[in-house]
């Protein structure tokens, strides 16, 4: 487990003048871990609207492996095809457009299909509006395992489930990675937690986030729980996995409950009349950033890492997340 929070301790050690080319993990083609590889790429160039970062660390992710494997290919993706879609460095360049964001300041970011290549590389340029300081709480580490979970976890509690003091929510998937952050966040806002967790292990590192209650999703009586937990029914079901035990904590909402899901969860649970069920995207805007760094001052957040591992063995990386069942977010240190 690691600290709350931790202070940075040295100011990242950035080149002095932007290189022509960096080192970045890239794939030739989709397939398994091994086409993940390290490349040498032109820098990206900025344009007026953008940011250019010099990154310190990438997170590794689910998704990331869906973009690797082709599973999650949207038919457009140029090779190399630079992985990762969040991280942490210092800024080098900005475009003649960008206001809020200067060289120098060391920025944490989260950018989708980035057009510019992903975050697996020494260079990353992002659009400046997806772009922010890094809140004090946060080492270099812990900035870039973040940005995609944090966005993901609070717009799930605050916007798709706009979750009150006092309601019961059941976190479904609670050790995963963004699960991990929304028990935080929904205690944080009153929230009374019923987790589910894959696994004893997984149900001991849910319980030590502050869940309430929590219980073994695959192989425990979620109605059961549910009665002892909420006896007049569920208020709300926020949902990182999908099937038939997403059903079965559909089935104990009360009258009028509702449930939401970011897009990528499979199977999609079925609308049903009686209850509110939405999807949704994590936004990452200046707005989203700012509210991200207030849950962070306010929850004392512990962001769990599971594993550090350098740029160059971004395939061992890959390899641990297809093994499956990770505990906290695992990192790319760049630099
Ligand atoms: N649209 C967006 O903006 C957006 C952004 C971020 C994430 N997402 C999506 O959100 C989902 C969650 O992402 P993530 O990174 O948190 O994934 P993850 O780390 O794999 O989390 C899923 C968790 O659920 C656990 N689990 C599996 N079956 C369970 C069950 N029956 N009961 C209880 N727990 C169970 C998994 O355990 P094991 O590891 O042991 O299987 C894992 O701990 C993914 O589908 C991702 O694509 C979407």
């Amino acid at each position: 487990m690691t600290p709350r929070t931790v202070a940075r301790a040295t100011a990242p050690a950035i080149p002095r003048e932007i290189p022509a080319t960096m080192r970045a993990a890239a794939i030739d083609r989709f397939g398994g871990p091994e086409v993940l590889s390290i490349h040498t790429l032109p820098v990206p160039e900025p344009n007026a609207k953008e940011v250019l970062i010099a990154l310190d660390t990438a997170g590794v992710g689910t998704w990331d492996a869906g973009q690797r494997s082709g599973e999650w290919a949207e038919g457009k993706e140029d090779f190399p095809l630079v992985l990762g879609i969040d991280g942490a460095g210092t800024v080098v360049a900005v475009g003649k457009g960008v206001k809020h964001v200067a060289v120098g300041d060391y920025v944490y970011s989260y950018s989708y299909s980035n057009p510019k290549g992903g975050f697996y590389a020494e260079y990353v340029a992002v659009a400046a509006g997806k772009v922010a300081p890094v809140p004090d709480a946060l080492d270099e580490t812990h900035a870039g395992a973040l940005p995609a979970l944090g966005l993901t976890a609070l717009q799930g509690v605050d916007d798709a489930l706009e979750l009150e003091d006092g309601e019961s929510v059941i976190v479904h998937g609670a050790s995963g990675n963004v699960g991990m952050l929304a028990v935080q966040f929904a205690k944080q806002r009153g929230a009374r937690v019923l987790a589910t967790a894959s696994g004893p292990d997984g149900v001991d590192f849910v319980r030590r986030l502050g869940a309430d209650e929590v219980i073994d999703g695959r192989r425990d009586d979620i109605g059961a729980a549910a009665k002892r937990f909420a006896p007049d029914g569920i208020d709300a079901v926020l949902a990182f996995v999908g099937g038939h035990e997403l059903t079965g904590c559909l089935d104990v909402l009360r009258r009028g409950g509702r449930a939401a899901y970011p897009n990528g969860v499979e199977p999609k649970p079925r609308k049903r009349r009686g209850l509110r069920i939405k999807a949704y995207d994590a936004e990452a805007g200046r707005r989203e950033f700012e509210r991200l760094g207030r849950a962070i001052e306010s929850a004392h957040l512990e962001i769990p890492i599971a594993e550090v591992f350098t740029l160059e063995n971004a395939a061992k990386a890959h390899e641990r997340l297809d093994r499956g069942h990770v505990l906290g977010r695992m990192v790319l240190r760049i630099r």
